[in-house]
């Protein structure tokens, strides 16, 4: 029997779809919770075939993936495709570099070199969000210098030193939805729009999802995005535009409860599966 050890703190819905999913499979899930355990490498008793970390809290998830990857246990997602996802700088370098279409960004530290920024984004309106966030949390929708000014001031004397970095981004006309799709290894398994009336339409600040049928060209830029941050259990944030689609970010540890029921696909199924198919090629090849 498979042994999964899903390492958690808050457990949320998507960790429970998890957890039903594993035992329909017959795999054996081990709950981990981060908060409760010693990361310590000599007294560790490592009792599982793999990792599927799935923290709320990104600092602990990062040393729990550290912890286990250099006991050499496979974790999902791997240290390399976290520390890119999590923060959205390295995410639009590595976006950038595949050819991927993503919204023009840009990053400073200093007010003088955020506004010659704006020119090269293309001026006002422009978005400032913390390059390690979540759930739209801290995103300003930056209309004229005077905003600008304020945002960096605040950001400058009550910030903390990860908001000294100024990560931009011009602002997309995108009607009043963007795009979440789901991808999983190769496969890009489904997608929703995610619709609001504010113009930031994170499910957690009150968008509504429905079911987004995948065309091609969604399949082909989710799957090549997927692969620019290295692959693996992800959830991309896409917009539509004139242009066609532009990938805004991609996120690494996904909830996806508003999601399953719209699209008729159970997400947390596909994970479990992945998770097997992951376990079974290294195996593979530790063996070659
Ligand atoms: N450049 C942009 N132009 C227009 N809308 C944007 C832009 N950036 C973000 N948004 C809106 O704000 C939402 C949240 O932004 P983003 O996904 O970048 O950060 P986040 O949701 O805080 O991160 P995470 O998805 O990791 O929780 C997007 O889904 C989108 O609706
Ligand atoms: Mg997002």
């Amino acid at each position: 029997m498979t042994r999964l050890a899903l390492l958690h703190s808050t457990i949320r819905k998507e960790e429970k779809l998890i957890i039903e999913s594993s035992i329909k499979k017959g795999v054996e899930v081990n709950l981990i919770d981060l908060r409760e355990i010693i990361l310590d490498p000599v007294r560790f008793e490592v009792n599982f075939d793999l990792a599927l970390e799935r923290s709320v809290s990104t600092v602990k998830g990062n040393y729990a993936i550290s912890f286990f990857e250099s006991l050499g246990v496979p974790v999902l997602n791997s240290l390399k495709v976290a520390t890119i996802c999590q923060d959205k700088f390295l995410t639009s370098m590595c976006l950038l570099k595949a050819g991927v279409p993503t919204p023009k960004f840009a990053l400073a530290f200093d007010l003088e070199k955020a506004i010659e920024a704006v020119d090269y984004l293309g001026g006002f309106p422009v978005i400032i969000k913390p390059p390690l966030g979540s759930w739209g949390r801290l995103l300003a929708k930056i209309n004229d210098l005077d905003a600008l000014e304020a945002i960096f001031e605040h950001k400058d004397l009550l910030g903390g030193p990860q908001h000294k970095a100024l990560y931009m981004q011009e602002y997309v006309e995108k009607n009043g939805h963007d795009i979440r799709a789901f991808v999983i290894g190769p496969e890009v398994i489904c997608a929703v729009y995610r619709i609001s009336e504010h113009w930031i339409t994170n499910t957690a600040r009150g968008a509504k999802t429905e079911n987004c049928l995948l065309s091609d060209e969604l399949v082909e830029i989710a799957g090549q995005a997927a692969q620019a941050v290295g692959g693996g259990l992800l959830a991309l944030d896409i917009f539509e535009t004139e242009d066609g689609f532009k990938v805004n970010e991609v996120n690494h540890t996904m909830e996806f409860r508003n999601s399953e029921g719209p699209t008729g696909v159970s997400i947390s199924s596909a994970i479990v599966d992945y998770c097997l198919r992951y376990l079974k090629e290294n195996r593979f090849k530790n063996n070659s």
